[in-house]
């Protein structure tokens, strides 16, 4: 049964090319307002504890991608790894450049934050074996492409953004989306296979609420309104109540959990056309931050 399970899940590969874009954003704490998501201070602290947990996070995906990429037998795959690490290790530059503005705004608990993420990421690579861990980023990097698909699909998200965060956010959102087959095209070249994809997503999905949200309530209290509960209620309603941010994404969680499933079963080629010229075309609203492409 596990057998003919794994047999199933092992599509082949079919990542894309992966731009390297290198950016340098301005994060001046004097101008982004510090609840800057439509000043709610529950989107707001939600989102920046989950840029908190990037810079550690990513180089964690980074570092168990290379791993096993020694498994790739696809010349188009390995390069796409290229592209993957490229684009994680800019995520990671430009996300701790955010988390010092968030420093900077008098947001000390980041600095422990940061800390706990690295001892609980210092535990995983000590105790959970290779595949383990790449199964791990494969169920992370799940997690970041619905959110980053949702992101580019609904204008109501990106709404609340204030403009000194979007650029930031939806340049994210974009390499996620362009990205969120590598990690898991090298996992089944690795031979991972289902029964640990699963598993690992099941516990991966706890540590990472967990985790998030005791990110967000410690944001939460040096806001001074984690006990004010008709500050957060608007936000709550948001992100939790259906449809919801996290709510209207439980279908394509749960796809995750197929046999054969496979992360470009979701085409989003239109949609990565569109924000690609949007942002980095001949007019993009991001060019201006665009140091040009890196090797
Ligand atoms: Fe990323
Ligand atoms: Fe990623």
């Amino acid at each position: 049964m596990v057998a003919a399970l794994a047999a199933l899940d092992t599509n082949p590969a079919v990542s894309a090319e992966i731009p390297r874009r290198a950016v340098d954003f301005d994060f001046d704490p004097a101008r982004v307002p510090q609840d800057w998501y439509a000043n709610d201070p529950y989107i707001t602290s939600m989102l920046d504890a989950l840029s908190l947990l990037f810079p550690e996070g990513e180089r964690f995906f980074v570092d168990s991608v290379k791993a096993l990429r020694h498994h790739v037998r696809d010349p188009e795959l390995d390069a796409a790894v290229d592209g993957f690490i490229g684009q994680e290790a800019m995520h990671g530059r430009e996300h701790r450049a955010f988390n010092e503005m968030l420093l900077a705004q008098g947001f000390q608990s980041s600095v422990k934050i940061e800390r706990q993420l690295k001892g609980l990421l210092r535990l995983v690579r000590r105790t959970l074996p290779k595949r383990q861990q790449l199964a791990a980023t494969c169920a992370l990097e799940h997690f970041t492409a619905m959110m980053a698909e949702s992101l580019l699909r609904k204008e109501g998200m990106r709404g609340g953004m204030d403009a000194t965060m979007r650029p930031l956010w939806m340049w994210h959102a974009l390499e996620e989306s362009e990205h969120k087959a590598v990690a898991y095209d090298v996992y089944n070249a690795a031979g991972g296979g289902y029964v640990r994809r699963v598993g690992i997503m099941l516990v991966a999905t706890v540590i990472f609420f967990a985790f998030t949200l005791w990110s967000q309530a410690h944001m939460l209290a040096e806001r001074r309104v984690l006990w004010k509960p008709w500050r957060l209620l608007r936000g709550f309603g948001q992100l939790w109540f259906y449809p919801g941010w996290f709510t209207r994404l439980v279908p394509a969680y749960f796809q995750y959990f197929k046999p054969g499933f496979h992360p470009n079963d979701r085409d989003n080629a239109a949609l990565l056309a569109t924000w690609r010229e949007q942002l980095f075309g001949k007019s993009g609203e991001l060019k201006q931050y665009l140091r040009g492409a890196y090797a």
